[in-house]
């Protein structure tokens, strides 16, 4: 986006989310470019994250609302020091293309001046954002992969599922996963995963039998439903399982009348310990500490990543619907 642009688009929430989104449950307004008092700063947005979580997130919130989001953005005027012209950073901003941040909104987890050697600015919502954070805490924290063990992950060719598989492969675990196209199976193949699998043409159960041979000591789960019940049944004695995401579910109508198997027996007979988390909250006091690990994997080589970039802003709605038709390879963001 030009720096001489002189307005502001906006994203906002129209419609309750009726099951999948459609375009027109959202509306774009055009205001002029916010003016910034003393000590304020303007940002400008250069790329923005695409989540399955705002999904589930909209349903808590009133239509009207700006969409909830967060940015890799650059400071295009400041009236404040600490913060100059040029700045990059990383702000829970919502689907805008400008703002100005408010002393609130500094004190988010996401709110972080971003280092300017970065490749790419995108890479502070993947790899080295969100995403990387969510795979690291959710692996290393929850699964606790040693080496040896073997770790199932589902929407593996996804944004959080390509670096959970390539750090589990780092500790020198046997790393299986699976999602829903050849091409996909393909590039797990070539991010090292010892076993993929396609779940739209092959039998779950059996693959993983299969490609598992010693039986599953850690799942990370990120959706949900049929998938967690047959990869549960999968599971070694004293698996780990983290509960990610449940992106299977994100746009049942009812989720009262969504009935599973109960694993209640089967994970207490085999001691499994299954935890969920929101690394929003749960691993907030730690994000420098994995940013750290996560920028010396990737500086070094030992772990890639690709960003799905969808062109932009007026397109944050196909983006985000994008995600439920299984489009993406990696981290989707909107190029602003
Ligand atoms: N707990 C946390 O703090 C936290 C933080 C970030 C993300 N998450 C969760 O982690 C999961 C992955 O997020 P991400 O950002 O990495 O997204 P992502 O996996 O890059 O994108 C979505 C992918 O989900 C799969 N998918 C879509 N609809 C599906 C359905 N009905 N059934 C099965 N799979 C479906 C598709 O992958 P395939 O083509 O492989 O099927 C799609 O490409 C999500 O559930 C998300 O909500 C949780």
């Amino acid at each position: 986006m030009s720096q001489n642009s002189k307005l502001t688009k906006t994203w906002y929430y129209k419609n309750a989310f009726d099951g999948l989104p459609k375009e027109d449950d959202f509306e774009m307004k055009v205001t002029d470019l916010p003016t910034i008092a003393d000590g304020e700063f303007l940002c400008e947005n250069l790329y923005l994250s695409v989540d399955p979580y705002m999904r589930y997130f909209a349903s808590h919130m009133t239509p009207g609302q700006i969409m909830v989001g967060t940015g890799v953005s650059r400071v295009i005027e400041s009236k404040n020091e600490k913060y100059p012209v040029g700045t990059l950073l990383t702000a829970s901003c919502g689907w805008t293309t400008h703002f100005v941040p408010k002393e609130i909104d500094m004190q988010h987890p996401m709110f972080k001046v971003v280092p300017v050697d970065l490749q790419e600015p995108s890479l502070a919502l993947g790899v080295l954002g969100l995403t990387g954070l969510t795979a690291y805490h959710g692996l290393f924290d929850i699964c606790a992969p040693k080496s040896g063990e073997t770790v199932f992950v589902n929407t593996a060719a996804g944004a959080v599922g390509s670096i959970v598989g390539q750090l589990a492969k780092l500790k020198g675990c046997h790393v299986v996963g699976c999602t829903s196209s050849d091409d996909k199976v393909a590039y797990l193949k070539e991010l090292g995963f010892d076993g993929a699998f396609n779940y739209n043409t092959e039998n779950m159960k059996e693959k993983l039998k299969e490609l598992c041979p010693k039986g599953i000591d850690c799942f990370f789960d990120n959706v949900g439903g049929s998938q967690f019940d047959i990869a549960l049944s999968e599971m070694n004695r004293h698996g780990r399982v983290a509960l990610c995401g449940s992106i299977s579910l994100y746009n049942e109508k009812e989720m009262s009348q969504v009935k599973g198997p109960y694993v209640h027996l089967f994970a207490i007979h085999n001691e499994l310990k299954i935890q969920g988390f929101m690394v929003f909250t749960l691993y907030k006091d730690r994000f420098v500490e994995a940013f750290k690990e996560m920028h010396g994997y990737l500086t070094e080589g030992k772990i890639s990543a690709r960003d799905h970039v969808v062109e932009g802003f007026e397109n944050m709605p196909k983006a985000l619907i994008g995600l439920f038709h299984s489009v993406n390879v990696g981290k989707v963001v909107v190029k602003c």
